[in-house]
């Protein structure tokens, strides 16, 4: 699968991709993520502003729409195959599971990254992208947004993850509603708190009952809404 992220700010994403499962997937040509500089497509050569002040008045600056655009064309022009936009901005239809699930089967994704006030209204009706947001909070800059889908979609994708770590029975993953079930490892004991004798019974009927009540327990304290849900 492969990323394409537009940004003022390229360098934020390069320790990231060389780290854990996302730097593995992409050691093994699993993933690949590209990195474009929307400042590469800045009118002017000397200073290459690509934001200015929002026509009306108000506060802070906005993305220019022509090195937005100018950008997106050429990149999907030069991979000679057109990727399905994202913009990420607080206004966006709020990112879940499900939706990581729907874009893990794209092939293909342009993730374009806000910063200041946004963009020019523009980049919207010219390139027509799905506005995605990662929850109702406004960072400073949609490249943390773009980490938290690329992140969510890698380790969806065949191959990623090892049979042993299969997110299948991940919290939300494709048809489990419910939270995780708390989980254990050595010692058995630490400060008198010690591991539930039923994971140590080697009864696994016992052990998935125990896990069931345990993730429904969860799921009904902290997230009842997950059990409302359709
Ligand atoms: N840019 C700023 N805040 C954001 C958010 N909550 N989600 C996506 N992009 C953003």
């Amino acid at each position: 699968m492969r990323f394409d992220i537009v940004t003022l700010f390229p360098a934020i994403f390069e320790g990231y991709m060389t780290q854990g499962l996302l730097g593995k997937a992409i050691q093994r040509e699993l993933v690949q993520i590209h990195q474009h500089d929307l400042r590469d497509w800045a009118p002017q050569t000397t200073h290459k502003p690509v934001d200015d002040k929002p026509f009306g008045g108000g506060p802070g600056m906005l993305i220019q729409v022509e090195p937005t655009v100018n950008c997106v064309e050429a990149v999907e022009k030069k991979a000679d195959q057109s990727a399905r936009r994202i913009l990420l901005t607080p206004q966006g239809k709020r990112f879940d599971q499900r939706m990581a699930e729907d874009f893990a089967t794209s092939g293909r994704l342009m993730l374009l990254c806000g910063r200041y006030e946004g963009f020019d209204q523009r980049v919207t009706d010219i390139l027509e992208p799905e506005e995605v947001s990662i929850g109702d909070f406004v960072l400073n800059g949609g490249e943390v947004a773009a980490m938290v889908i690329v992140d969510a979609v890698v380790r969806l994708l065949p191959g990623v993850l090892g049979d042993e770590n299969s997110s299948i029975d991940d919290s939300f993953s494709r048809g489990n509603r419910l939270l995780e079930f708390p989980q254990y490892t050595r010692p058995r004991e630490f400060r008198g708190h010690a591991v539930p004798d039923v994971l140590t019974s080697g009864d696994h009927k016992a052990i998935a009952a125990w896990r069931e009540q345990q993730s429904l327990q969860r799921t009904k304290q902290r997230r009842s809404d997950l059990l409302r849900d359709e």
